[in-house]
């Protein structure tokens, strides 16, 4: 019963950066002190034995969490806060980043009798409640055990021979999201869910589990898929199992399919543009998902997963307009590249990979990619500061000038900043845009 065991401290030197292991050292001091035993658990035990970077600790403390965090905190800085009903503490830092601790809960009052053998294996008990063998290992870190690995439920052999098991029957019961998860992962690092897990997915599946989730978790194991690197394979197999169907009832998978299976090569190619990965991850391939469905089916889709109103306004642009820039695109006739950047402006910067995979001819997309360059070369360096300093009086007029001002920039018609200038003026004014009025010194006498 007891773990296998062996120092993965080089493993971690080798991995960690070195923030992150200071605070690994630290959490053990700290936990010595405490007279506790801590230890990093879950994805970033997984990582570092795959020798994958993994910001993320997680902490089980045998012991009391909040008063390890609080301790904790007191060393490396942060702000704790505590989940009194748990026993689980995060700790914050001003960066965004964050150290949760959990408590391993010690059953006292199942076994009385048994303290110290109990305390022992509160933190396997901890483990055990976790989804995957490859993500239920722990490493300590109290200073004479630091690096030691704890893995009761040989997650190290299952990830040498690539397969996701779970601990037990329940698993996919106790937690649909697993399912998903399962996908994740076993997509992320190329394995295989083994036979008998892959059994019991298809079981749940059968008894409609995932329909029990609330869809706020169905949505975060959603987000967290389509921000992965390669969304694509996993969507693949989640219609394979028959897990499309709940959180797309609306959408035929095998439409939106060959989209899916480009976007990979679409975003290499509009990185290699100058695209700049938006900060909302999911976003792309969430509009490739929804692009052919009506706006009404994707309003539906928008607020049954929480959207926000700018997220869900890019999903209704996207679908109300990629047929018109399409077709301007591959237009036979010249068409200007004001005009051309005006219409596929109209799009979000997220729908250009969705874009490009729609995209058949060279013509058109050679088109797109001059649009994605002007825009980012003809960025005229006037903008509303200038304006004012002109004299002219702030208002809606500002914006129609910067906007033309642009148009000009990318059909060629000026070069640099003196003839920007220039333009902008004698835009306003042609325009008799209000001036900003100045006192008249009073008249003596
Ligand atoms: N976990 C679990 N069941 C879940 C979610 C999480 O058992 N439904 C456990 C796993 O042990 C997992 C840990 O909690 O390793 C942390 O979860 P999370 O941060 O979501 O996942 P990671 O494994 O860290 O994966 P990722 O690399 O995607 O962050």
């Amino acid at each position: 019963n007891s773990p296998k065991s062996s120092n993965i401290r080089p493993d971690m030197q080798r991995v960690l950066p070195g923030r992150i292991m200071g605070i690994l050292a630290k959490a053990g001091e700290v936990a010595e002190n405490l007279n506790y035993q801590v230890y990093a658990v879950g994805g970033l035990v997984r990582d570092v034995l795959l020798k994958v970077e993994n910001l993320d600790v997680d902490l089980v403390v045998e012991g009391d969490g909040i008063l390890m965090a609080n301790k904790l905190a007191e060393v490396i800085g942060g702000r704790v806060r505590p989940h009194e009903k748990f026993g689980t503490a995060e700790i914050l830092f001003p960066d965004g980043y964050w150290v949760d601790v959990v408590t391993a809960r010690v059953e006292y009052y199942e076994y009385p009798a048994a303290l110290p053998q109990v305390e022992q294996s509160s933190l396997k008990h901890d483990l055990y409640r976790r989804d995957f063998t490859i993500n239920a290992m722990a490493v300590a870190l109290n200073p004479g055990r630091f690096g030691e690995l704890v893995d009761y439920f040989n997650g190290r052999e299952d990830l040498q021979i690539g397969a996701i098991r779970v601990l037990h029957n329940l698993s996919f019961i106790e937690d649909p999201t697993r399912i998903l998860r399962a996908i994740r992962f076993e997509q992320r690092y190329d394995m295989a869910v083994e036979p008998q897990t892959m059994r019991l997915i298809k079981e749940a599946v059968r008894e409609k589990v995932i329909a029990r989730l609330s869809t706020e978790r169905m949505w975060g194991e959603l987000k967290s898929i389509l921000e992965e690197s390669d969304p694509e394979h996993m969507l693949d197999r989640m219609s394979e199992l028959g897990v499309w169907d709940y959180l797309f009832p609306e959408i035929t998978f095998w439409e939106v399919q060959p989209v899916i299976s480009e976007m990979p090569q679409a975003l290499m190619i509009l990185r290699n543009w100058g695209w700049a990965e938006p900060a909302e991850k999911w976003l792309p391939y969430f509009l490739a998902i929804l692009h052919w469905t009506t706006q009404d089916t994707a309003h539906t889709i928008c607020q049954r997963y929480f959207l926000g109103r700018r997220q869900t306004d890019k999903v209704l642009d996207t679908i109300a307009h990629w047929r018109a820039a399409l077709k301007s695109l591959s237009a036979t006739e010249d068409v200007p590249l004001s005009e051309l950047t005006k219409i596929v402006q109209t799009l979000p910067r997220e729908a250009y990979p969705l874009f490009l995979t729609l995209l058949e001819d060279k013509m058109a997309i050679r088109r797109f990619r001059l649009v994605m360059e002007s825009v980012h070369r003809q960025k005229p360096s006037v903008n509303g500061k200038d304006i004012r300093g002109m004299g002219f009086k702030p208002g809606p007029m500002y914006r129609i000038a910067l906007d033309a001002l642009w148009r000009a920039r990318l059909d060629g018609l000026i070069s640099d900043r003196d003839e920007e200038l220039a333009y902008v003026k004698a835009y306003l004014e042609s325009r008799n845009a209000p001036k900003i009025e100045t006192k008249q010194p009073e008249a003596v006498g």
